[in-house]
């Protein structure tokens, strides 16, 4: 169904509970719901927003057209949570009905300051000649959970130099300066991102482009972050135009890391080149936030902008990712799920065998929701691994290539096809014999972090209900495989 502009710019104010009602009861029948990731209730989720840890509870917001699973206006949907892991839906957190976000209420993020929670966003605005404006704009939640929304924008232009795509600010705060990066595009239509700088997160000033070497490196960067993890500064963006290269950027858009110190003073950082932070499908404009224990934390959208899924119509799309951490080991970023996920874990099985040249399952090995580890090492296969969600017409396939040193996704027989023109596998080069891949299968996506999270493979799959086998395979040689699975408890 094509969606009018009128469509999508529709409210939720606007529609009764009757027709609310009646697109839930559609969005249920749905066979691809997911059962232990935040999801939107109806309509379209995309970027994670304002994700903190604010008076004991773990908040974590996300963009939401509430009316159908296209990008229309957008507002911010509130969840909470005690532990990462079992979340809360609070509810629509801000409105997108005031002159300065009249056209959405577009990504930010969060930081406590005098026991509030700020939360700080691109108000997306659109004049008589459907010229975007963006603002940047503030609201504030108390103790009580009240969000109440500044009249006025706290950044009410863009700086000369700039088009009107500006927008996400992340905020930080440095001894007493809190800090904002905000992803943006030049008049020359190259991406970039801006710094401001504020002493009271009300007076913002403008302080400059982060210089970095990518002067010409997409048309637009979405969704900045900027952390350090024991003093290691991390530059994490979003950026749109990037050319397919070799194994890397096929994805519509893509999302990744520099490593490299932001000195804001002079604006400077000097950094690593940029890495994909996921190898699989559906993986884009991640934020992350600091655990009360001092831990980085990372939740990404599991899907990409102007895709097609087969969710569409059912009236839903998309879901977050799993919480991950972030670490830095030997000069290397490492991803690794949440340890609080293992509270999900249910019934477990174990199996360990030699794979020869054969593919097989073992005893209590299925399921359409479940968390496994497979260790393998390799004796002399060509290649090893797993296949899920399996049945006669459909399967899901993680390989290893002992040839090419590849680690390799292949979704061209998971079930209802899915962006199939960006190709239907993906792969990354990772040298090694031994392989542990520990996945998170859910009913209509797997997040596989490989190797103690060296790499990651996030992807919506859409299978059948009734594919639910899994086989452990060695072609052309020997592999051992030791596997443990628990199924996850909703
Ligand atoms: C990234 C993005 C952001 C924007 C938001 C709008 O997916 O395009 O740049 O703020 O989505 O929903």
């Amino acid at each position: 169904m094509e969606w009018t502009t009128k469509q999508r710019y529709t409210r939720i104010e606007e529609v009764t509970p009757q027709e609310l009602q009646a697109l839930e009861n559609q969005v249920n029948e749905s066979p691809w719901r997911q059962t232990f990731h935040i999801q939107p209730v109806t309509g379209l989720l995309n970027d994670p927003n304002g994700f903190s840890f604010y008076n004991g509870e773990y908040h974590l917001f996300y963009q939401w057209f509430p009316l159908g699973p296209v990008h229309g206006i957008k507002y911010w949907y509130h969840t909470k949570s005690k532990n990462l892991t079992s979340w809360e839906n609070v509810g629509i957190a801000i409105r997108p009905n005031d002159e300065i976000d009249s056209h959405g209420a577009y990504s930010g993020s969060a930081i406590e300051y005098n026991n509030e929670l700020y939360l700080m966003y691109t108000g997306n605005t659109r004049d008589e000649n459907w010229v975007r404006h963006p603002y940047q704009n503030m609201a504030v939640m108390d103790a009580d959970g009240a969000i109440t929304k500044w009249a006025n924008p706290v950044i009410n232009h863009v700086p000369s130099g700039y088009t009107d795509h500006f927008r996400d600010p992340k905020v930080w705060k440095e001894q007493d300066t809190f800090y904002a990066v905000i992803g943006a595009q030049r008049t020359d239509e190259t991406g970039c991102i801006v710094l401001y700088s504020s002493p009271n997160m009300k007076d913002w000033t403008f302080e400059g482009e982060v210089n970095t070497n990518m002067e010409t490196f997409g048309y637009m960067w979405e969704c900045p972050d900027y952390f350090t993890i024991n003093g290691q500064g991390i530059l994490v963006f979003s950026p749109q135009g990037l050319a397919p290269d070799g194994d890397k950027y096929h994805n519509i858009y893509q999302s990744g890391y520099c490593l490299g110190n932001l000195d804001v003073k002079t604006k400077t950082m000097t950094h690593s080149e940029f890495i994909e932070l996921d190898r699989g499908f559906d993986f884009y404009a991640p934020q992350s936030m600091e655990a009360p224990d001092g831990r980085r934390i990372m939740v990404g959208w599991m899907g990409l902008p102007e895709v097609d899924y087969p969710t569409d119509k059912h009236g839903w799309a998309h879901c977050l990712t799993l919480p991950r951490e972030i670490s830095i080991e030997k000069g290397k970023l490492m991803q690794r799920p949440v340890r609080e996920l293992e509270l999900k874990r249910g019934t477990k099985v174990e199996a360990e065998d030699v794979l020869k040249n054969e593919s097989k399952s073992f005893d209590g090995f299925y399921g359409s929701s479940f968390e496994l580890i497979a260790e393998f090492i390799n004796a002399d296969a060509d290649s090893f691994g797993i296949e899920f969600r399996v049945s006669e017409q459909e399967k899901t396939v993680l390989l290893y290539d002992a040839a090419q040193k590849k680690v390799v996704l292949d979704r061209s027989n998971s079930g209802a096809p899915v962006g199939t023109a960006f190709g239907t596998s993906r792969q990354c080069i990772l040298d090694a014999t031994k392989l542990k891949f520990h996945l998170f299968v859910d009913t209509s996506s797997v997040e596989i972090f490989v190797n103690d999270g060296e790499e990651v493979f996030t992807s919506r799959i859409f299978p059948d209900k009734e594919s639910i086998g899994i086989r452990f395979f060695a072609h052309s040689g020997q592999a051992s495989c030791k596997a443990v699975k628990w199924t996850i408890g909703g």
